[in-house]
């Protein structure tokens, strides 16, 4: 594994003054350069980037998916309605770790369901920005038993 791509969806650019109650107040940029550190330090490329737009993803989990880099994906709000982006991520057999800085399963029962979770390999929320980091480390452990 040579990089990790990490795409944020709609209104995560507003992380920071967004719900802070909920989301925490740690910026986007912030959560950008945790991860930018790690991946220096194990020598991976980071491609980190937010769209508030569906196509957007789908473009870039396809991209990422047919060159084989694995994804840490936040979806925002398309997680639970975005059929597309789950068709994307099946289509272009990507190796995907959904995240969510917030516990979805404690809030409204509309975000209970993911349609991103039955297609990626793992989901990890409900830790903050930590859940970015603890996405990378999930990241990494399955690229070295992969190639082990
Ligand atoms: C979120 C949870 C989603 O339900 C919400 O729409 C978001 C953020 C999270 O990181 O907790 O935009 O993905």
């Amino acid at each position: 594994m040579r990089a990790v791509h990490c795409l944020n969806g709609p209104n995560l650019n507003l992380l920071g003054s967004r719900e802070p109650e909920l989301y925490g107040s740690a910026t986007l940029a912030s959560i950008q350069a945790r991860l930018a550190a790690a991946c220096e330090s194990r020598g991976l490329a980071l491609h980190f980037r937010q769209s508030n737009h569906e196509g957007d993803l789908i473009t870039w989990v396809q991209d990422a998916g047919l060159a084989g880099e694995p994804i840490i994906l936040n979806a925002g709000a398309y997680t639970h309605t975005s059929i597309a982006l789950r068709d994307a991520i099946k289509g272009a057999n990507a190796k995907v770790i959904e995240v969510h800085l917030s516990n979805i399963h404690a809030r409204e029962g509309f975000r209970h369901h993911s349609h991103i979770s039955p297609v990626a390999q793992g989901v990890i929320f409900g830790f903050g920005a930590l859940s970015y980091s603890l996405a990378l480390d999930a990241c990494i452990a399955l690229a070295t038993a992969s190639e082990s």
